[in-house]
């Protein structure tokens, strides 16, 4: 444990309230494009496609990123005041070169009309395109500036774990597979850390080769690559930062829970084993994105769905169990901290069953790019990691145990719930009729009464959106307030 100094802590403090006063701003203004896709879909308004696939871009990859940063910098925060002494100036760097990123990205996308989806698919970006050749390169640049960020970031926390822990075997818990008990604890959040932020780093260092590689072509023309190497790249990026995000929010949850439930949530062999196995295999899950991909070696296909079952059943089952028995007869308060930890849990386990189940070959046939893909991923990131991102939020504005139990789940909390799962419930609805996934809308859909069903799908998710938005506003009311004076 780190020893107590108070300069120290309000220096970390201040630097993750100016993240979390930045989350709060973005987070409603990249809902409010989903809300326009949404509402463009459901055929309220008409945008024209190209404007309807630069908003998709830009809510794709802010989502994205800004969620991946928030969970870095609260992780960076619990770590640096409790565990570590970390460098909280490397901290701002962070802060400074994401906040650069994400305006590239917003110039790119809604001045340039970027419009290529947050994937790049290559060669889509420099084929037949509808936008401005310098946002092709701002793109780029901005992610490469993101990725940059986020691999200081993760590599700073790394090694500072490995020189307080003794080595990466340590880090990972292997003491804790012997015979004898280890020496020294581990604590749950620098396992689940490292498991995390380790495939992350590799995933950076591929993102950014992949971006490079599209950099060059974007100053030679007469450059190609091989498309299959390409996507292969983007998809082992940012599949494993999505899950990698889940998993960072997670490693709080195992810290702050039990000081609500009194009851220790400590390291031991099972923990170890499902970790290290989600550590291998998270790797290797994005294969199933490539089951379409009929030049892709049919063994990786088989590899895809074995990883993606690996990855994510161990570590959601042990952290499960794990949670049923912090909270089974305990005497807790259920404020809105513990309750949105507990709600989260369920969203990532709702959201992580859908993703196996698309993950399958057999199903995925049927339900490969229609609605029910991003129904699975909205579900784990809206109802898992931001309502992990508010309860740590609330956990962070109230300064001690008192005033964190007397803090309710209240009408604006209740409001974002039901919003947001009666958007998702829209999405897995038009999965299971098969509607289309990145439409800008379904008016040419000529088949059955898909058309129609989407519109009215997406009409009435628009709806389900709103609600969402006041929620989080009625919220907001008391949150920033709290978080600016907790900073002082
Ligand atoms: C209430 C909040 C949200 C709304 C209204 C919303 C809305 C949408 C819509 C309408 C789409 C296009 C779906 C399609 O037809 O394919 C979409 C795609 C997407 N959303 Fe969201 N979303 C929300 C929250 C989130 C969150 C929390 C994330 C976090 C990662 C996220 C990440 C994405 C991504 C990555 C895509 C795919 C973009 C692409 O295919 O390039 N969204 N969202």
């Amino acid at each position: 444990m780190l020893q107590e100094n108070p300069a120290e802590q309000k220096r970390h403090k201040k630097l993750i309230v100016i993240w979390s006063v930045t989350f709060l701003i973005l987070f409603p203004v990249l809902i409010a494009l989903g809300l326009l896709m949404r509402l463009n879909q459901g055929e309220v308004f008409k945008i024209d496609p190209g404007t309807f696939y630069a908003l998709m871009t830009l809510h794709g990859l802010g989502m994205a990123g800004v969620l991946f940063s928030f969970s870095w910098a609260a992780l960076f925060y619990l770590i640096g005041t409790r565990y570590i002494k970390l460098n909280i100036g490397l901290g701002y760097l962070v802060y400074l070169l994401v906040l650069i990123g994400t305006v590239g990205l917003v110039i790119a996308s809604l001045i340039g009309k970027f419009a290529a989806g947050w994937y790049l698919l290559y060669p889509l970006p420099f084929k037949g395109v509808s936008w401005t050749g310098w946002s092709t390169g701002l793109t780029i640049v901005s992610l490469i500036i993101l990725g940059v960020a986020w691999l200081l970031g993760s590599l700073h926390v790394v090694y500072a774990l490995a020189k307080e822990y003794g080595s990466f075997s340590n880090l990972m818990g292997w003491q804790y597979l012997g015979k004898t008990e280890p020496e020294k604890e581990l604590p749950s959040i620098v396992l689940i850390t490292t498991a995390s932020l380790v495939p992350a780093i590799l995933s950076f260092i591929v993102g950014a080769v992949f971006l490079i590689m599209n950099l060059m072509q974007h100053f030679e023309a007469s450059l190609t690559f091989d498309p299959l190497l390409l996507k292969n790249m983007v998809f082992f990026f940012g599949h494993t930062l999505v899950n990698v995000t889940m998993y960072c929010c997670v490693a709080w949850v195992y810290v702050l829970l039990p000081e609500f439930t009194k009851r220790d949530w400590k390291v031991n062999k099972v923990v170890v084993y499902s970790w290290n196995g989600t550590f291998i295999f998270i790797m290797f899950a994005y294969f199933h994105h490539l089951y379409m991909d009929f030049v892709q070696p049919v063994s990786l296909h088989y590899a895809g769905q074995i990883a993606s079952y690996m990855s994510s059943i161990p570590a959601t089952v042990v952290t499960m169990f794990g949670l049923i028995v912090q909270v089974y007869h305990a005497k807790i308060k259920w404020s809105i901290i513990p309750m949105a930890f507990l709600l989260g849990m369920a969203g990532w386990a709702i959201g992580g069953f859908a993703a196996v189940v698309d993950s399958t070959m057999s199903i995925n046939k049927i339900l490969h790019n229609t609605l029910w893909v991003p129904a699975h991923f909205h579900t784990y990131m809206l109802l898992g990691v931001v309502l992990f991102i508010l309860g740590f939020l609330f956990y962070l504005a109230h300064n001690n145990k008192e005033e964190r139990d007397a803090v309710k789940p209240g009408l604006g909390f209740w409001t974002f719930v039901f919003g947001a799962s009666g958007f998702l419930l829209m999405f897995y609805l038009g999965g299971m009729k098969s509607v289309p996934r990145r439409y800008a809308d379904y008016t040419g859909i000529d088949i059955g009464n898909v058309h129609e069903t989407g519109a009215l799908l997406a009409k009435t998710a628009g709806g389900f959106v709103i609600i969402v938005l006041i929620g989080l506003l009625i919220m907001y009311g008391s949150l920033f307030s709290k978080l600016l004076k907790a900073s002082k």
